[in-house]
């Protein structure tokens, strides 16, 4: 009989969620993993979190460490110090991470401190830009990361060229795009373009949240300013990330957006509605990183407000484009959606549905 493997998996903010839910599932085919999956509450706010495992039938989290929202620093610190109690009582073989939120970052440490293995999903991808926080999380947490499991053949050479030893990389896909696939069949558009009186592929699907273009008032101002001017050739539908709302109403913007008769603004979306928007969309504007991945895999266009990527494969292989955030570039770009060619792309390699399966299995051989 095999020895127990006990994996604890952390989980923090939206982002998270979708990378975790196939993983969970695929624990499932081995009987000597004892799972146990901890929240720690970075994101709270139902939309944000609860409808999540609904939707991608994650399990109720074992432990909630209920950190909330603060400046780096605290939110980081609150997540170590929740944890560290919490590993010390559990004595996990292995703790797992995903992605690159606060939460990640902050698990990562706790965990290599009190020597137990650390595995990373979705390794490797770096936007080499420093201004990021994720950019920051992303490169502390590989450096410490025992496993290192990437999505892309970028990441491995990333990790490569930051000394990281060959055997701890391995290329195993998305498990954002194995939630995709698994729910691929879950189309919610119906109800949702009644209810936002829309028809497919006439309307633009907007979301925006990175400190960069919503903190600062002149370009958020300025990407407002883009939206209203494109309105008057397409819809939008833009749901309304917490912080992009209270930025909106800090800076006195909200009404003057919300009052444009083409603009849609909705509270934030759960995953199969939002995927049901992006998935007829005539293009999709956004500076989430996951969206960029998932529209590559859906092949529909998107602009990236963004002047780097963590994610280039979805610009070389998918229908990703980088825009930034100046005004009379988003028109431009969107224009040129809207009357010529959008530019087509293929599902790059292991973005399969088997990411999942293919990190337990490593796993189960490499504690066997
Ligand atoms: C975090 C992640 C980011 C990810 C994003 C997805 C970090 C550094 N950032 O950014 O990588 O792309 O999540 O959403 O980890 N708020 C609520 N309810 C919630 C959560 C947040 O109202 O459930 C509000 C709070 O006012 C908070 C603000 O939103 O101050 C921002 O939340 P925070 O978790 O600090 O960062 P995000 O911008 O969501």
């Amino acid at each position: 009989m095999l020895k127990t493997l006990k994996i604890v998996n952390v989980v923090g903010a939206r982002p998270n969620f979708m990378k975790i839910a196939p993983l969970m599932k695929a624990y499932r085919q081995y009987t000597h993993i004892r799972s146990v999956l901890v929240h720690t509450g970075q994101h709270y706010d139902g939309s944000m979190s609860d409808v999540f495992f609904e939707e991608l039938g994650i399990p109720t989290p074992d432990v909630f460490l209920g950190v909330g929202s603060g400046t780096h620093a605290q939110q980081t610190a609150r997540v170590m110090l929740a944890f560290e109690p919490l590993l010390i009582e559990q004595k996990p073989d292995l703790v797992v991470v995903v992605g690159d939120v606060n939460s990640t970052v902050a698990a990562t440490l706790v965990a290599t401190k009190l020597l137990i293995p650390v595995a990373h999903v979705e390794a490797g991808l770096r936007s080499f830009d420093r201004t990021m926080p994720e950019e920051i999380n992303r490169v502390v947490t590989d450096s410490l990361s025992d496993f290192l499991f990437t999505t892309s053949e970028d990441a491995n050479e990333n990790l490569r060229r930051e000394g990281i030893l060959e055997e701890k990389i391995h290329f195993v896909g998305n498990t954002m795009i194995d939630t995709l696939l698994a729910l691929s069949k879950h189309d919610a558009f119906d109800t949702l373009k009644r209810k936002l009186s829309l028809s497919a592929r006439d309307y633009a699907y907007v979301t925006m949240h990175r400190p960069s273009n919503v903190d600062d008032k002149e370009v958020l101002q300025g990407i407002c300013d883009a939206l209203i001017c494109l309105q008057e050739r397409i819809t939008i539908v833009w749901p309304l990330h917490p912080r992009t709302r209270k930025m909106l109403e800090q800076f006195s913007l909200y009404d003057y957006v919300a009052s444009q008769s083409k603009i849609r603004l909705t509270d934030p979306l759960g995953y199969l509605e939002s995927l049901s928007l992006m998935r007829h969309a005539k293009f999709v504007l956004t500076d989430s990183g996951g969206i960029q991945e998932e529209t590559t895999a859906i092949g529909v266009p998107c602009l990236t407000l963004r002047n780097n990527t963590e994610r280039p494969i979805t610009i070389h292989e998918g229908t990703n484009e980088l825009v930034g955030n100046a005004p009379h570039r988003i028109i431009e770009r969107a224009m040129a959606l809207l009357s010529g060619t959008p530019k087509t792309g293929r599902m790059p390699k292991l973005w399969d549905g088997h990411a999942a399966e293919r990190i337990a299995r490593v796993l189960v051989q490499k504690f066997r």
